[in-house]
């Protein structure tokens, strides 16, 4: 399989402040790539970046927020002007869930849909057209393996990275003569705080660490293997443990599939 050099690439990374995109930012500028690293915290992109400084020339930063799609077209105009384009963009950001379906009101479900789905498609959507006009690009979406079969307690993230499938998975069909190729990651089980940080039926973060992230893949390992399926241009990757089985025995045994996600609970 070819290998695609990232040298002095242009890679946007969303959710870069922290666990796999961190980890991602970190792997890509030890390969001499020039980043722009986008999230919510400032400070800890700040951080980031340092970090990053050792490795390679250029890394910027660009607060963003899923939430907010109004904001989302003059930080893309400003970055552009500042990074002066764009070969890869890794949809990394997301926030996940802990709460019952039946203990989570609509608005609740309708934020987790924006940051996971809608924000990430009005993202892809503003810079695709760059793609389009250079004749090449590669967008990378970080779904999970919930956006292959459901999980209790992540309803409606279940249900947005089921989305993020969909929509990326029509989006390389549609680009296949454009030169753009889109790679979707499933990642199983990583050790972030992605637990801590997911949010609750009353729109609080969760605030504690899931054994099963505990015990999860690191997060640098995770995003070697990221950057590898990136450099393969790899169409879909499952990444983590033993828990990427559960992909298969939901495709081929779907009764033992719902015997043992009805055991999980949380
Ligand atoms: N860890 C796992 O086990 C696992 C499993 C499957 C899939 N994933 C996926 O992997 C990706 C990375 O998650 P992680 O495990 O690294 O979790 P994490 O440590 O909680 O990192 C999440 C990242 O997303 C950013 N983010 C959250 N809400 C945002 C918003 N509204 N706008 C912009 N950025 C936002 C956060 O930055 P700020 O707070 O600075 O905004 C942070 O950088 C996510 O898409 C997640 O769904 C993770």
């Amino acid at each position: 399989m070819a290998m695609q050099t990232l040298k002095d690439k242009k890679i946007w990374i969303t959710g870069a402040s922290s666990g796999i995109g961190e980890a991602l930012a970190l792997e890509l500028a030890r390969a001499g790539a020039h980043l722009v690293l986008m999230s919510r915290n400032r400070d800890r992109l700040e951080q980031v970046r340092k970090a990053c400084l050792e490795y390679t020339s250029v890394c910027l930063v660009q607060p963003l927020d899923l939430s907010r799609p109004d904001t989302m077209d003059e930080m893309v105009t400003r970055a552009m002007k500042q990074m002066g384009g764009i070969d890869i963009l890794i949809n990394n950001a997301g926030q996940s869930q802990r709460s019952l379906a039946k203990e989570t009101p609509v608005d609740i479900d309708r934020k987790i849909m924006e940051v996971n789905f809608f924000g990430v498609i009005k993202l892809t959507k503003l810079l695709l057209p760059y793609m389009l006009k250079q004749g090449s690009g590669h967008i990378v979406a970080v779904s999970s393996i919930t956006g292959k079969f459901g999980f209790p307690w992540r309803t409606a993230y279940s249900a947005a990275k089921h989305a993020v499938q969909g929509f990326f998975e029509s989006l390389r069909a549609e680009l296949k003569e454009d030169n753009i190729k889109v790679t979707i990651v499933s990642p199983g089980r990583i050790k972030t705080n992605i637990s801590l940080n997911a949010i609750t039926g009353s729109g609080t973060p969760y605030n504690k660490m899931d054994s099963g992230q505990a015990g999860g893949m690191l997060p640098e390992h995770c995003a070697r293997k990221i950057v590898k399926s990136i450099r393969q241009e790899r169409k879909e990757v499952l990444v983590g443990n033993q828990e990427l089985l559960m992909v298969y025995i939901h495709r081929f045994w779907p009764g033992l599939y719902h015997r043992l996600v009805t055991k999980i609970n949380n």
